[in-house]
């Protein structure tokens, strides 16, 4: 059996118990040193540019602040609707929530009020691909004003004021400043996958303030695939009735959430996966199916063969009234129906299938799968909607307002743009392969065979959506699975193409990413939660140190790793080991690495850098005496025995080789090449988790060879 992840692409490469006093030592230490290697924050002079993320595309800083107490007041001026009253009381919620100063819920005088919001019209009822976003935001020491020809844009303004206001010594404050802004691209999405992991309602409505927070406004719900069938069908309820495992969303929910997002800017696309892709379907309706049931719910991941038969007009029946329900369910415009990774054996074990072929001159299963989406398409236009699926559904004869997401890359997209059709990056977006956001935010759409498009063509790339695929994702820790990482993506999608500073965005994403935490997000939470449960009634701060070092394996070697030691991964699989628990990214790794290069480039006479390095490598390398009676205790935590050994391991390497370096000593060469066989033992993925600070502590081995320049 094929493995579906593995045909998904790598990631763009254009670009990867003991004394409770004695417990608290390294922690205390390491609590200092996270803040000591993270890069100052910019001084509160007026000529500093606030930490906003996306970055607007001109913001000229003024004189002074806004100063804010819980005299604030909004008010709208111009055009008013719901969209803007609820999104003014939402906004001084928000504010009231993130300064914890109570506030009026209500509008004020336009006359008196703080912050005044001005839209020149309404937008249409049912939110398009392609509206007026963009806005001015205006702050001076006794008042705001937001400015934007739509309530969408307004809805931006207000989530770029939240951004700016800071504790400052005077109280909570926004900078003086003035910002115009607009999105580079119109079509900026976040795809999650429900049906492999079910996510409920309270994360996704989450992660639709997050989205909001950083200007994203699709949300592509993945709904149905061979793991579950995730909506109420009121005509087929056997869709959800047998192939959910009662984890579906009524109809009444969805129409919450479609409003939800709606009130904050969101589109809601929805998506149901066929012809692949769709066991899920069958177990309730085994006839749509291409060979014989019985079917079940599938609990493991890959690309597997059950496919809708093509050549029975009752399927087309079925669908037409299916998509027929959804398409009033869902408001949106697009109805995607996925189109992606049928691997036709069902099709060529059907000798009647294999018959319809022959009699309509059918002469490959890609082109029945042609027949196929071609007959979906006119299902989906009979609705009034536009059909959106992956790369596979481009061929010939495609109506051309049909839309291409590109899992396959920019290439692709390009392809499909010359020939006349919009297009979605997703590829280099896969939020599932754990890679930095350092590597998603320098993808760009317009990058490969795209940069050399027409500007008529170029129009056609609407943007692009992140993809959180949910092999390992539940709703407790798909808050860290997205975010921040996302955040960086969103910039990708909004900001100019030439906003491709690392260090800036990974500032600005710590940051927002925090803020998050207030409109409700979990990546942190959960994290600490998850580390207490995995070490019990043990104080969970040594497994917090280890924690802060690791990441999680990158692209599909989770899933390999398991298949070669026949552990089978399922959808029951509990997401409760340290990889579940840790974020995708290691930022203490990044502060560890950057804290060594500018020692080594210090020629080993920056003091203070060295003395945190030091204090580092100390806790590391004393950690697993503090762990190891934890890890006792706790069958989810024996795996990570190794690992914990590996830290103290180059704990202790990186002081040696400082020692070396401090005394003007080449180390022995026997030493350093032991060291670097640790090293590279510490390297091998144990626990499916990587040790981050390996390179950083080879490098200090390697210079104390004395070839680098030492002290
Ligand atoms: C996909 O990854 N098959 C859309």
């Amino acid at each position: 059996m094929t493995v579906r992840t593995i045909l998904r692409p790598a990631p763009n490469a254009g670009a990867t118990q003991t004394q409770r006093k004695e417990i608290m030592r390294p922690t205390l230490i390491l609590a200092i040193l996270c803040f000591a290697f993270v890069p100052a924050a910019a001084p509160q002079d007026q000529a500093a540019v606030p930490d906003l993320a996306p970055l607007p595309i001109h913001v000229q800083m003024g004189t002074g602040n806004l100063l804010i107490d819980n005299s604030f007041s909004i008010a709208i001026d111009g055009h008013t609707g719901d969209l803007l009253d609820r999104g003014a009381l939402r906004f001084l919620g928000n504010l009231s929530h993130e300064t914890g100063i109570p506030m009026h819920a209500r509008l004020g005088d336009p006359a008196k009020a703080t912050i005044i919001i001005h839209a020149d019209h309404s937008s249409p009822a049912v939110q398009q691909a392609v509206e007026e976003e963009n806005y001015t935001l205006d702050v001076t020491t006794s008042g705001a004003k937001i400015t934007a020809p739509t309530p969408l844009g307004v809805l931006h303004g207000l989530e770029t004021f939240l951004q700016l206001v800071q504790i400052t010594p005077d109280g909570f404050a926004a900078p003086a400043l003035h910002i115009d802004d607009q999105p580079r691209f119109p079509w900026r999405g976040l795809m999650i996958d429900v049906s492999r992991h079910f996510i409920t309602l309270p994360a996704l409505r989450r992660n639709i303030d997050a989205m909001a927070a950083v200007k994203l406004n699709v949300l592509h719900l993945h709904l149905s695939d061979n793991e579950g069938f995730r909506v109420e069908s009121k005509i087929f309820p056997k869709l959800q009735g047998m192939g959910s495992d009662g984890l579906y969303y009524t109809q009444p929910e969805i129409r919450d959430l479609v409003s939800y997002a709606h009130d904050r800017g969101i589109r809601i696309v929805p998506e149901f996966d066929i012809p692949g892709h769709s066991t899920a379907w069958f177990v309730g309706y085994p006839e749509l199916a291409s060979a014989p049931g019985p079917y079940a719910i599938e609990r493991g991941w890959g690309v597997f063969d059950p496919a809708m038969d093509p050549s029975r007009e009752q399927t087309y029946k079925f669908l037409d009234k299916f998509i027929g329900e959804m398409a009033g369910l869902f408001p949106d415009a697009y109805f995607h129906v996925g189109g992606d990774e049928v691997n036709g054996k069902q099709w060529d074990g059907n000798t009647k299938i294999q018959e319809f072929m022959h009699k309509q001159g059918i002469k490959s299963d890609d082109l029945l799968q042609q027949y196929f989406m071609a007959r979906i398409q006119k299902l989906v236009a009979k609705r009034h909607k536009i059909m959106i699926g992956w790369d596979e559904i481009l061929a010939p004869g495609l109506p051309k307002e049909s839309v291409i997401q590109s899992w396959r890359g920019q290439d692709s997209l390009a392809a499909a743009a010359k020939l006349g059709y919009r297009g979605l990056l997703s590829n280099g977006y896969y939020l599932d392969l754990m890679a930095p956001a350092s590597q998603h935010y320098l993808v760009d759409p317009m990058s490969g065979d795209a940069a050399a498009l027409t500007p008529d063509q170029q129009k056609l790339i609407l943007g692009g959506e992140s993809c959180m695929w949910a092999e390992y994702v539940s709703t407790e820790i798909i808050d860290s699975r997205v975010w921040p990482r996302n955040i960086a993506i969103a910039e990708r999608f909004w900001s100019p193409q030439d906003t491709r500073d690392v260090d800036s965005m990974y500032r600005r994403i710590d940051s927002e990413g925090r803020r998050l935490e207030w409109l409700g997000l979990t990546q942190r939470t959960s994290h600490y939660a998850m580390l207490r449960r995995l070490s019990g009634s043990n104080d969970s701060a040594p497994l917090s140190v280890l924690a802060d070092t690791v990441e999680p394996v990158k692209g599909y070697a989770r899933s390999e790793a398991n298949e070669k030691a026949n552990v089978s991964a399922t959808s029951s699989a509990p997401l409760n080991h340290l990889i579940d628990a840790v974020p995708p990214e290691c930022d203490l790794a990044r502060h560890f690495s950057a804290a060594v290069n500018a020692l080594v480039a210090s020629q080993f006479k920056d003091a203070a850098t060295e003395a945190q390095i030091r204090a580092q490598l100390i806790a590391w390398r004393d950690n697993d005496a503090h762990l190891e009676p934890i890890i006792v205790g706790s069958y989810l935590l024996k795996e990570v025995a190794p690992l914990s050994q590996n830290l103290a391991s180059l704990g202790a390497a990186g002081l040696q080789a400082l020692d070396y370096i401090d005394k003007g000593e080449a180390a022995p060469d026997a030493w350093r090449t032991q060291q670097l066989a640790t090293i590279a033992q510490a390297t091998l993925p144990q626990a499916n988790l990587l040790l981050m600070p390996a390179p950083a502590v080879q490098l200090l081995i390697q210079a104390s060879s004395g070839a680098n320049g030492t002290k």
